[in-house]
C-alpha cells in the first residue's frame, strides 16, 4: 500500500480524457472517474470529486481541453473557436472561487490558446501538452516544497495539519503532507494529528487515510481538541496547505485553519503554510480580498447522509476561513521558506522564478 500512495497520481490526462481519483467516496471506495467532457469537469470540480488547490489547478488546464475537443466537433472559423473556447474557460473558472490555482492554471492556458499560430486541431494538441506538463511540475513542484519543510521540522516532532494537503489534493506526494513525506524519510520516528476537518472531514477521511498507507503514525483528532493538546506540549509545529495566499501572506485554508493558528500562536508553536507559488494571488494585496466559498447546509447539518441537528435550526457554511500573516511562521514553497515581511519575501520569490 504504501508504494501504491506514493506513487499515485490523483488526476492524469489519458486516452483523451481527465481520469481523477473520486474523492467523494473516502474511505471506503477508491476509484477513478473518467471525465469526458468540459460540462462534467465543471460539476466535478463543484461537487469536490476532485478537491485540493493544486489538483483543483489542473482539473481546471484539462477541463479547457475537453472544452476545446468539443468545440473542434462544432466546425468553427478559427476566431470563433478561440473566442468561444475563452468564454467556456472562464465559466470553468467560476465552478469553485477561492482556490486561486484553478484561475491560474485556466489563465495558462489562455495563454496557450491567444498567442498559438497554431490551426484548431494544433491549438488542442498544445493546451493537452501543456496540461501533461503542469501535471508533471505539480510533483516536482511539492517535493521540492516537502524537501525546503523537512529542513525545519525538529527531530520526532508531532507535527499538526488541518483538512488534507496531501498526495490527494495535489497530482502526487501533497504540499503539507510532501513535508511530512519528507520529514519522514529523514527521520521515521517523526508523528502527525490530524484534525478531523468538520463539515466535510478532508483530515479524517483522506490525510489519515493516505498518511497510514504511507506508514506514517498518524493520531486523528476533532477540531476542537488541538488547543488541549498544545497546552499538553503534545504538538511540536502545525503545517497545514493554502487556497489562496495574498500579496502579504494572508492565507486562505479550510474553514477551521485560522483557530488552528490562534492556538499555534497563543502556545508558541510554530505555524508554517506549505504551498506552491501558484497558490499565491499577487493581484489582491491581502486576505479581506479573498472570496470565500459559502457551500451547502446539508455539509453541517448532515453527517453520511443522516440528519445530526433539529430539521430546521439556522446553518451558515463558509469552506474557509483567512489567517492573518502576523500568525504565520513561514511560507513553504517550491524555491524556499519565505518569511515575515511577506510583501518583501513573496515579491523575491517571483523574482527568482
Ligand atoms: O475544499 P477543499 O477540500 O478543496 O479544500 C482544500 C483545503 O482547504 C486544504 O486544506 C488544502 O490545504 C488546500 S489544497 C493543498
Amino acid at each position: 500500500m504504501a508504494e501504491f500512495i506514493s506513487k499515485i497520481r490523483t488526476i492524469q490526462w489519458v486516452d483523451n480524457c481527465s481520469r481523477m481519483v473520486d474523492q467523494t467516496l473516502f474511505p471506503y471506495e477508491f476509484k477513478y472517474v473518467d471525465i469526458k467532457s468540459g460540462q462534467q469537469m465543471f460539476d466535478a470540480i463543484r461537487t469536490m470529486i476532485v478537491r485540493g488547490a493544486p489538483a483543483i489547478g489542473i482539473a481546471g488546464a484539462h477541463g479547457v481541453v475537453l472544452y476545446a475537443m468539443e468545440l473542434a466537433k462544432e466546425n468553427l472559423l478559427r476566431d470563433e473557436f478561440i473566442t468561444k473556447l475563452c468564454e467556456k474557460a472562464d465559466y470553468l473558472a467560476t465552478s469553485r472561487p477561492t482556490a486561486v490555482n484553478l484561475m491560474w492554471a485556466i489563465a495558462k492556458q489562455k495563454e496557450i490558446i491567444k498567442n498559438s499560430n497554431s490551426d484548431i486541431d494544433g491549438i488542442i494538441d498544445e493546451l493537452k501538452q501543456n496540461g501533461i506538463k503542469l501535471e508533471n511540475e505539480d510533483i516536482e513542484i511539492n517535493k521540492k516544497i516537502g524537501d525546503y519543510g523537512a529542513t525545519v521540522v525538529p527531530k520526532g516532532a508531532t507535527i499538526l495539519t488541518h483538512c488534507n494537503a496531501g498526495a490527494l489534493a495535489t497530482v502526487g506526494y501533497g504540499t503539507a503532507l510532501g513535508v511530512v513525506r519528507s520529514a519522514f524519510a529523514n527521520d521515521n520516528s517523526i508523528q502527525v494529528f490530524a484534525d478531523e476537518t468538520r463539515p466535510r472531514q478532508q483530515g479524517a477521511r483522506i490525510t489519515t487515510l493516505e498518511l497510514t498507507m504511507d506508514g506514517i503514525p498518524t493520531t486523528l483528532i476533532t477540531d476542537g481538541m488541538c488547543s488541549y493538546f498544545m497546552k499538553k506540549g503534545m504538538i511540536d509545529m502545525v503545517v497545514v496547505g493554502a487556497d489562496r495566499i495574498a500579496a502579504n501572506g494572508d492565507t486562505a485554508n479550510k474553514i477551521g485553519t485560522y483557530t488552528v493558528a490562534i492556538a499555534a500562536k497563543y502556545h508558541n508553536i510554530p505555524f508554517y503554510i506549505a504551498a506552491p507559488l501558484s497558490t499565491i494571488d499577487t493581484t489582491i494585496k491581502s486576505g479581506d480580498e479573498i472570496v470565500i466559498e459559502e457551500r451547502s447546509h446539508d455539509e453541517v447539518t448532515h453527517i453520511n447522509g443522516k440528519l445530526i441537528c433539529a430539521p430546521d435550526v439556522n446553518v451558515i457554511n463558509p469552506g474557509f476561513d483567512v489567517t492573518p500573516n502576523e500568525l504565520i511562521t513561514g511560507i513553504i514553497t517550491e524555491v524556499g521558506i519565505l518569511k515575515p515581511d511577506y510583501n518583501q519575501s513573496i515579491k523575491k520569490a517571483f523574482e527568482l522564478c
